[in-house]
């Protein structure tokens, strides 16, 4: 089932991503069979180039061997790249099993590209996604989206390129601002530091993608970490605009 389809139909709303570029790879296939058997169905999959963020993260060869179990659960993979040229990676990345793509405002060079991005990747299957990092203004990330009629929109609440950074001052202002400029069913991402102490507010501010890397991965049970941190999201009410 198409990202779209199952984010708005299936879902309980609210989903916490675990981010698998926080993961121990030692032990990859035992997280990622702990956290489906908990309950998690959405995981986020971080692609970096070394140019765009100054490290080299995890790629197609990855994804592909992990796609087909989480698939297999009825799961799905949501891939956020953080690198420049983002568009001559979606074939791969389609083939290899990733369901979403993300890239980022700060790569393109206005909303034709973005417009070209979102048509070439719902061609092969993919759901587009604009993220943008905190130094970009909610406005402009939220305009064009806006105006290209993106899938979904990735708040980043760190600066890209690390798992376990604080959450930064502003990000859920930010969050809020997004949320009001956004329309109703554009569901909201947010990316980098959340955890138990501020997923309730992340989601308050009016984000439901809620993703969690070192606050699943560094628990000594990621599938308990994450079950807490879903019921905690899933309790907490969006507070009114
Ligand atoms: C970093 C990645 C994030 C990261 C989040 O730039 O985009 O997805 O893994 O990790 P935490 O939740 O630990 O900040
Ligand atoms: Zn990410």
């Amino acid at each position: 089932m198409a990202w779209t389809a199952w984010i708005r139909e299936e879902t309980r709303g609210v989903e916490v991503l675990p981010s698998l570029y926080a993961a121990d790879f030692m032990r990859l296939g035992a997280q990622i069979e702990s956290l489906l058997a908990a309950g998690c169905r959405v995981f986020h999959f971080d692609v970096g180039d070394g140019h765009f963020i100054p490290p080299v993260t995890i790629g197609p060869v990855i994804l592909r061997s992990i796609a087909p179990a989480i698939h297999a659960a009825g799961g799905l993979i949501d891939c956020h790249l953080m690198v420049d040229n983002p568009g001559r990676h979606f074939q791969e990345i389609a083939e290899s099993g990733g369901d979403t793509v993300s890239f980022h405002h700060e790569v393109v060079s206005g909303p034709e590209e973005i417009a070209e991005l979102a048509a070439a990747a719902r061609a092969l299957g993919l759901a587009p996604g604009l993220a943008f990092n905190p130094s970009t203004a909610v406005a402009d990330a939220a305009r064009d989206a806006v105006a290209t009629g993106l899938d979904f929109v990735l708040c980043m609440s760190i600066v890209p390129g690390y798992s376990g950074q604080p959450l930064l001052p502003g990000a859920l202002e930010r969050i809020a601002e997004l949320r009001g400029l956004l329309p109703a069913d554009v569901p909201i991402e947010v990316d980098g530091g959340v955890g138990a102490g501020n997923i309730a507010e992340v989601r308050a501010a009016g984000a439901t993608l809620l993703v969690a890397g070192n606050a699943v991965f560094a628990a000594a049970d990621p599938g308990a970490a994450y079950r807490a941190l879903a019921a905690a999201a899933s309790a907490a009410s969006p507070t009114a605009a």
